[in-house]
């Protein structure tokens, strides 16, 4: 016999088999639940989607409790010892780790397409010079869909490809023009003899040198950053890409939408928190009082808990080994004795413990990032740039998912009731 819930309606002594499938209950089922015929139905009251599936993924699986993260099946730890971010981001797109000439027409086209149209460098110029990267990404970003007469054609699988190769590859050069227009520097042409993670680094850094070169370690250490942030499965700019994407609108706007929900400090606008937060903290000795007064609701300790991850999340493991790494090229990061000393007493501390709050991918990236020579501001533009592939990946499941529809979750109406409109003289 089929999986089932039995549901009995305590106000009709009515009873309801509800089928079970992956765990779940499939929350039209519940509409014949009703009083009078007439009745709409009972629906699920759900505030944040805690605990609420909207779609069926193969993209990526995340054990909360277990701390796992995989990409196709994939674990993290892998990724990040042996793939590169293009390989990822084909794995994660396409669903298979791609055969060798696969992998270097895949890289090849990426590479051809990092250039930016005249247009989107004067869409950037046209900033104030002090204007937030992020801000200047996700416009951006928006703004390259009107240079495609094509941008529209989501139902063609060749343009969606091609959609997607040209937003993963001219990411990072949004990103770098952004922040150099910050600096009033000349925008620095992609190198195609660079890798992807070191062509970043060129276009941000290089200076008056005939070829720019990047630190491999550097390099390899953004590599790994960069396969860590590819994808993470429901969260708040995914949901945002699935959700704006199920009106049909272009890649282009999605992906502009994703990347502001990305924007915001409970998100990717957290690493930038956290490098904030440690500075406020300033010393060793300030870090117990600073402990007390989130305990004591005055704020949150940035980089720690998560939705899912109710354990060690296993991309922060990762990114504190990296750290290492870089640190030996570039020096320690001052605020690195901060952190470590945060991360030690609140994995101590029964608040922390008991809601099972520990460390996330944002609490040492940008520790990283600032010692690499990244401003702040560019943090979430840092997460942005991988994002965009597991962005892109999860628009193409959704779009070829028969099941989905354009989103448009319903609402428990607790407003007035009727009422007739008064004039404002008459108005108490
Ligand atoms: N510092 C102090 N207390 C916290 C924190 C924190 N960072 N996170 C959660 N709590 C407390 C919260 O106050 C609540 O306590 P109580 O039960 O007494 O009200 C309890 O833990 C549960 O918190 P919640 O807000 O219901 O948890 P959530 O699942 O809605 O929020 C979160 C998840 C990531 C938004 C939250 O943990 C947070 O704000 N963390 C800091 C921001 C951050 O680091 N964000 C990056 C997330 S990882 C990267 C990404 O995917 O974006």
């Amino acid at each position: 016999m089929a999986d089932t819930l039995t549901i009995t309606d305590n106000r009709t002594g009515k009873q309801y088999q509800i089928p079970i499938q992956d765990g779940t209950i499939r929350a039209m089922d519940l509409r014949q639940i009703k009083v009078e015929p007439d009745e709409f139905g009972m629906m699920t009251y759900d505030p944040a989607f805690t605990n609420t599936a909207a779609c069926r993924s193969r993209i990526t699986f995340i054990d909360g409790d277990k701390g796992v993260l995989l990409y196709r099946g994939y674990p993290i730890e892998q990724l990040a010892e042996h793939s590169t971010y293009l390989e990822t981001a084909y794995l994660v797109l396409f669903g298979e780790l791609p055969v060798k000439a696969k992998l270097d027409v895949w890289v090849k086209d990426v590479g051809n397409h990092m250039v930016v149209p005249e247009g989107i460098k004067k869409t950037i110029e046209g900033f104030r010079h002090d204007a937030h990267p992020m801000g200047m990404f996700l416009s951006t970003v928006g703004a390259l869909g009107t240079f495609y007469s094509d941008a529209k054609s989501i139902a063609d699988p060749e343009a969606r490809r091609q959609h997607a190769i040209r937003l993963i590859a001219k990411a990072p050069t949004i990103a770098a023009y952004s922040l150099r227009h910050t600096t009033n520097s000349p925008l620095v042409t992609p190198d195609s003899a660079l890798s992807f993670t070191g062509n970043f680094l060129n276009m941000l850094f290089k200076l008056t040198e005939l070829q720019y070169k990047p630190n491999p370690v550097l390099e390899r250490a953004l590599e790994v950053l960069f396969i860590l942030h590819v994808d993470h499965e429901q969260n708040c700019s995914t949901h945002a890409m699935r959700g704006i994407g199920s009106s049909h609108v272009d890649p282009y706007s999605a992906l502009a939408g994703a990347a502001a929900a990305l924007y915001g400090p409970l998100h990717g606008g957290a690493n930038e928190a956290v490098l904030r937060m440690l500075k406020e903290i300033g010393s060793l000795q300030n870090v117990p009082d600073f402990i007390k007064r989130v305990k004591g609701g005055e704020g949150r300790l940035m980089g720690f808990g998560h939705r899912v991850y109710k354990s060690y999340d296993p991309r922060a493991k990762i990114i504190k080994r990296v750290a290492d790494e870089v640190f030996e090229v570039t020096g320690k990061n001052p605020l690195l004795d901060i952190a470590l000393e945060l991360e030690r007493i609140a994995l101590e501390d029964d608040y922390f413990i008991k809601r099972k709050l520990y460390p996330n991918v944002d609490f040492y990236s940008g520790l990283i990032y600032q010692a690499m020579g990244f401003p702040v501001e560019m943090f979430p533009v840092l997460f942005a740039i991988p994002r965009t592939a597991g962005w892109l990946a999860q628009w193409e499941e959704m779009l070829s998912d028969p099941e989905q529809k354009i989103a448009r979750p319903r609402q428990v109406y607790v407003g007035s009731d009727r009422r007739d409109y008064v004039g404002v003289e008459s108005r108490s």
